[in-house]
């Protein structure tokens, strides 16, 4: 064969090998509102940066008729390219070829580009549309799977791992990307379930749609599985490529800096009245956070899931910080189950990457009641209580109402190495609020006033005393546990030359094989 000749060869199987299941499985893929895996892999990459690995892999089994079914690439696209000019991995699942399903091969393939990630110290983005295991493959595909889940483990608190799900995601599949660090689905073209409803039904006699049982709504609002959710395949991978702005390449880096135009001292007038004078009244804590970070950004995680805490990216003059804030408008800010794990993982994920955390505390208390006790609160609350008191990145701390009781302390206080924790004048930082206080305090008391008027009125002044007495940060002030009071206005300047002056600390928690969070 002439050089020449050979070289055709090479582009004829390039051609093949990009039609995938070829025209007609491309066509039903686009009428169902969804992307190729190689247009996917265009949207999140930088234009022409993509190289390709294993192109011409192709599976190994015979039986079921399949030595006469062999698509090159064997139903997953891998390789490497860059994003803002930042290297990343990347597979893509193909459905066009036997549903994107996982053979043998194509968990090596997923292998491969992990373990080259691994060694580069570089991000893994994987982009999933699958059928799950390949059948006819059988317990080949089963060891596949948990090869990858290995790695995944392995990979995790090293590089950064996102999953995209942009189609089937079932049974054991959806273990990787539960084991990544963030989860983006498209709505209603995704979903995920460790059974379908088939076997929902035959099981459980429950009837349910694959929609209901595992939809990307679902996964957003109630189970807290997807970080984000996204309205077609391109706004998925677009909010992956942002996600990846505010991240280091790896757990030895420090996030990307980038330069800030927005003045570092404004003062901002609005926050020194944002707090309402009804202690009871809501405000949305979005505001305070859009006020203060460089141009308005933030770049918020699970905003539709355990609303009453928020959580998400942003920067200060040009760094990426992670903020976790009380959201006054949801429930009053409690601290719940799902709140209480949402914010927990956020927190070690930052602390993981060397990003620092901004807590911005208005917080009630935990939730009371039976619901909570049973579903666990104990520990969930504990969660966050250990993330934040092992986290060794810069950690500020911004009272801003209420702090009161074992919120007070898990929001990140002085004593769980807070590095800086500030207040505003409107901050009431106390074990309890003034009624709850009066009613154990002055139970007794308050019992034997017969009038009603005369009773109310002893409520009353008793709640005001306490209010002056201890609903103030200047009790907390006084014992240093809060470093400075300062005018809301300023908060965007302050939190900047706190982080600034954090930027070289250094801390280490005692050697140990890892530690034991209450799971
Ligand atoms: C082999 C598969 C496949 C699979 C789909 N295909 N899933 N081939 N193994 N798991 C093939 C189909 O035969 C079909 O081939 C093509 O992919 C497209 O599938 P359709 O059914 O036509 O598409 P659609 O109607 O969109 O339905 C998609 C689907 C359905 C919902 C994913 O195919 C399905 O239910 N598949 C089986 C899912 C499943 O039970 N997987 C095992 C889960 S358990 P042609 O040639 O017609 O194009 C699991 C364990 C993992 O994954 C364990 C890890 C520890």
């Amino acid at each position: 064969m002439a050089n020449q000749d050979k070289i055709n060869e090479l582009i004829t199987k390039r051609v093949e090998a990009k039609l995938g299941g070829g025209e007609k499985r491309i066509e039903a893929q686009h009428a169902k509102g969804k992307l190729t895996a190689r247009e996917r892999i265009d949207i999140l990459l930088d234009e022409n940066s993509f190289e390709e690995f294993d192109m011409f892999v192709t599976h190994r089994t015979k039986s079921f008729g399949l030595d006469k079914e062999i698509y090159l690439s064997d139903g997953v696209i891998t390789g490497h390219g860059t994003i803002d000019g930042r290297i990343v991995y990347v597979f893509s699942q193909d459905f066009t070829v036997f549903g994107g399903s996982l053979s043998e091969t194509y968990a090596l393939k997923i292998c491969k580009i992990m373990d080259m990630a691994m060694k580069i110290g570089v991000p893994v983005i994987g982009l999933n549309d699958s059928g799950g295991a390949r059948i006819q493959e059988g317990v080949r595909s089963l060891a596949g799977y948990a090869e990858i889940f290995q790695r995944n483990i392995m990979a995790s608190g090293v590089i950064p791992q996102i999953s995209s799900i942009l189609g089937p995601c079932a049974g054991g599949a959806v273990y990787s990307p539960a084991l990544t660090d963030f989860t983006v689905m498209t709505d209603k073209t995704s979903y995920m379930f460790v059974t379908g409803p088939k076997v929902v039904q035959t099981v459980t006699g429950e009837v349910v749609s694959a929609e209901e049982l595992g939809g990307a709504q679902i996964h957003s609002t109630k189970s807290g599985v997807s970080h984000f959710l996204a309205k077609n395949d391109e706004e998925n991978l677009l909010l992956i490529r942002k996600l990846i702005s505010y991240l280091p390449s790896n757990n030895l880096e420090d996030p990307p800096s980038i330069k800030c135009d927005d003045p570092i001292d404004r003062l901002e007038d609005v926050l020194n009245e944002i707090i309402p004078e009804n202690p009871n009244q809501p405000y949305d804590i979005l505001d305070v956070i859009t006020t203060i970070t460089d141009n308005a950004e933030f770049f918020e995680v699970h905003r539709n899931y355990a609303r009453n805490i928020v959580v998400g990216f942003a920067r200060f003059n040009g760094r990426s910080v992670g903020i976790v804030g009380n959201q006054p408008k949801y429930y009053a800010g409690v601290l719940d189950c799902e709140s209480s794990r949402k914010a927990a993982r956020f927190v070690r994920f930052c602390d993981g990457f060397n990003i620092p955390i901004v807590t911005l505390v208005d917080v009630p208390g935990f939730l009371p009641g039976t619901g909570q006790e049973y579903g666990g609160i104990i520990l969930h609350g504990a969660k966050l209580l250990f993330a934040y008191g092992e986290a060794t990145v810069p950690k500020v701390t911004i009272t801003l109402r209420k702090s009161y009781g074992g919120a007070h302390d898990v929001m990140s206080c002085k004593q769980l190495r807070g590095d800086l924790n500030y207040a505003w004048p409107t901050a009431e930082i106390a074990v309890m609020g003034a009624k709850g206080a009066v009613e154990v305090l002055e139970g007794s008391n308050i019992k034997k006033i017969e009038d009603a008027d005369e009773k109310q009125l002893y409520i009353e002044k008793k709640e005001e005393e306490y209010t002056v007495k201890f609903a103030n940060p200047y009790v907390a002030a006084k014992y240093g546990f809060i470093d400075d009071v300062i005018e809301p206005r300023n908060t965007r300047f302050r939190i900047i030359r706190a982080l600034e002056l954090l930027s070289n600390k250094k801390e280490v928690n005692p050697p140990k094989k890892h530690s034991n969070i209450p799971l």
